[in-house]
C-alpha cells in the first residue's frame, strides 16, 4: 500500500497550523516564565510579582446597587452597540478627569477603548509598518512591548534615571535610527510612576522632552493609568498639557476603578482620533456600552476622588512596607528606586547575580518577582527584577522581602565560592544600575 508521508507528518504536528500562520505572529510567543506563575500562585508562595490593583476596598453593594439601577432605568441602551467613539457622556466626564492633570480637552477628541491596553494596540495599528522603529523607556511597560512586537516594530530604549527617561538618551536613539536611515513612527512613555521602574519623569525634563519631540517632528505617546496614584502628591502635569499637536495621551479606570471594567480611553490630535475610531470600529465595533454607561454612573454618582484618596493610603502603606524591607534585609551591592506612586520597584542585584536564573530557586523558596529581561525588546536587564508591593498586606510583603533576600544571599555565597556564573553584558545599564536608585 502507498504511504502518505505528508499527511501523516503533519497529523503528528502539535499544531496542524503551524505552517499557516501570519510572519507577524512570531513575536506572540507565551512567557517563558509563565509556568513559573502557575505556581507561584499557590497561596503559600508571597507573589511580589503581579501588577493587579487591589480593589478589596471598593464599595461592592453600592456597585451592585448601581448595576440594578443601570439596568432597571437603561438597560436597553447598556445592552445595545454604541458609537465606535464612545459614550458621549463618558467621554465628557474624561475630559474633567484629565484636567487633573492640567489638560485641556475637547470630548471630540476623547476615542474610549477596551483598557488602555486596546488604545496601545490602536496606536500602533494605524501608525506602524513591519520594521518601524518605536522608542521605549529601558526597561518599558511588557505589555507595551508585546503589542510592538506583534506589529513586527522595532523596539529601541533609551535609558532612564531616577529622575526618568534621560532626554541625552533619548536624543542618541533618534540620531541612531537617522543614522540607519529608519523611521521613528514614535516614543512610547510612562511619565508617572513607571511600570516597572517606579520612578516619574521631572519637570525639567518633561519641558525637554517635548523640546525634543518639536525639534525632531517626533509622536509621543504619553501612557498614564498610574498619574492619579500619586502619594504625596497633586496630580503631574501631563506631557499632553503642554503639547496638543504631538502627544497622544492614554488614561484608563484600571488603577481608579476596576480593571474588570476594561475601560480607558486615547486622547489624540483631531486628525489622528479620525483614524483611531475607524480602528476601533473595525478591531470591537465598539467599546462594550454596559461598562461605559457603569463608569459614566459612577464618576457622577459616586466619591471616586475619596476612593483614588483610600487606593493611594493603601498602596502607599505597602510601598513603606517594602522600602522597609529592603533596607532592613538585602545585602550589600542591591540597589533599587524609591517609588512616589504607582505599584512598583526596580530592584538592581549585585553584580554577577542574574535575576531570571535565580527565579527557580526563589519561587522554591516561596517568593515570586518578574525578572528584568521581560521588560527589555533585547534580553537585557537579567540583572534587575520588577516587585510589585500593590498586591499582599504589608506583612506579607515583608516576609516576601525576608525570602527574597535570603535567597540573594545564598547566590551570592554561591557566587563567592564558584565564581560569576553569569555572563556579564556589555550594555551600561546592565552594570549595576546606581542612576536608577
Ligand atoms: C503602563 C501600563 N499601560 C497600560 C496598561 C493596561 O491597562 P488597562 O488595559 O487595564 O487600562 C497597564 C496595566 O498594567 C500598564 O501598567
Amino acid at each position: 500500500m502507498q504511504q502518505q508521508p505528508a499527511r501523516h507528518s503533519r497529523e503528528t504536528r502539535l499544531d496542524m497550523y503551524v505552517d499557516r500562520y501570519a510572519s507577524r505572529t512570531r513575536g506572540m510567543t507565551a512567557s517563558e516564565i509563565r509556568a513559573l506563575f502557575a505556581v507561584a500562585s499557590r497561596p503559600e508562595v508571597v507573589s511580589l510579582a503581579g501588577g493587579m490593583p487591589n480593589i478589596s476596598g471598593l464599595p461592592l453593594d453600592t456597585i451592585g446597587s448601581m448595576v440594578h439601577e443601570l439596568v432597571a432605568e437603561h438597560g436597553t441602551e447598556a445592552m445595545q452597540y454604541g458609537s465606535g467613539q464612545g459614550v458621549p457622556m463618558l467621554r465628557e466626564q474624561i475630559c474633567d478627569v484629565m484636567a487633573l492633570e492640567g489638560i485641556e480637552a475637547h470630548p471630540d477628541d476623547v476615542v474610549v477603548t477596551v483598557g488602555s491596553q486596546q488604545a496601545v494596540d490602536l496606536v500602533t495599528r494605524i501608525f506602524c509598518d513591519p520594521g518601524d522603529v518605536v522608542i521605549c523607556e529601558a526597561p518599558s511597560y511588557v505589555g507595551a512591548l508585546g503589542v510592538f512586537r506583534a506589529y513586527e516594530c522595532e523596539v529601541v530604549h533609551a535609558e532612564m534615571d531616577a529622575d526618568g527617561l534621560v532626554p541625552a538618551a533619548l536624543r542618541d536613539a533618534l540620531a541612531a535610527a537617522a543614522a540607519a536611515g529608519q523611521r521613528v513612527k514614535f516614543l512610547y512613555t510612562i511619565p508617572n510612576f513607571h511600570n516597572p521602574a517606579g520612578v516619574s519623569l521631572s519637570e525639567p525634563r518633561r519641558r525637554e522632552v517635548l523640546e525634543i519631540a518639536r525639534e525632531h517632528d517626533l509622536l509621543v505617546l504619553e501612557d498614564n493609568p498610574y498619574g492619579l496614584l500619586g502619594f504625596d502628591e497633586e496630580p503631574r502635569r501631563a506631557l499632553r498639557a503642554d503639547e496638543a499637536e504631538r502627544v497622544v495621551y492614554l488614561g484608563s479606570f484600571s488603577k481608579t476603578f476596576a480593571p474588570g471594567m476594561r475601560v480607558g480611553w486615547a486622547l489624540a490630535p483631531h486628525a489622528v482620533r479620525e483614524k483611531l475610531v475607524l480602528a476601533q470600529e473595525s478591531s470591537t465595533l465598539c467599546p462594550p456600552s454596559f461598562s461605559q454607561l457603569m463608569i459614566s454612573s459612577y464618576l457622577a454618582g459616586q466619591d471616586w476622588m475619596g476612593q483614588v484618596k483610600q487606593f493611594r493610603e493603601m498602596y502607599r502603606e505597602r510601598r513603606d512596607a517594602m522600602l522597609e524591607a529592603l533596607d532592613d534585609l538585602m545585602p550589600d551591592g542591591t540597589t533599587w528606586t524609591v517609588p512616589a506612586g504607582g505599584f512598583y520597584v526596580w530592584l538592581t542585584l549585585p553584580p554577577g547575580l542574574d535575576a531570571k536564573a535565580m527565579l527557580p530557586r526563589a519561587v522554591t523558596a516561596r517568593v515570586a518577582y518578574v525578572p528584568g529581561t521581560a521588560f527589555y525588546a533585547d534580553e537585557f536587564g537579567s540583572q534587575c527584577m520588577r516587585l510589585s508591593y500593590c498586591y499582599p498586606t504589608p506583612e506579607r510583603i515583608r516576609e516576601g522581602v525576608r525570602r527574597l533576600a535570603a535567597v540573594v544571599e545564598q547566590e551570592l555565597d554561591l557566587r563567592a565560592t564558584f565564581g560569576v556564573a553569569t555572563k556579564v553584558q556589555p550594555r551600561s545599564y546592565d552594570t549595576p544600575n546606581t542612576d536608577l536608585t
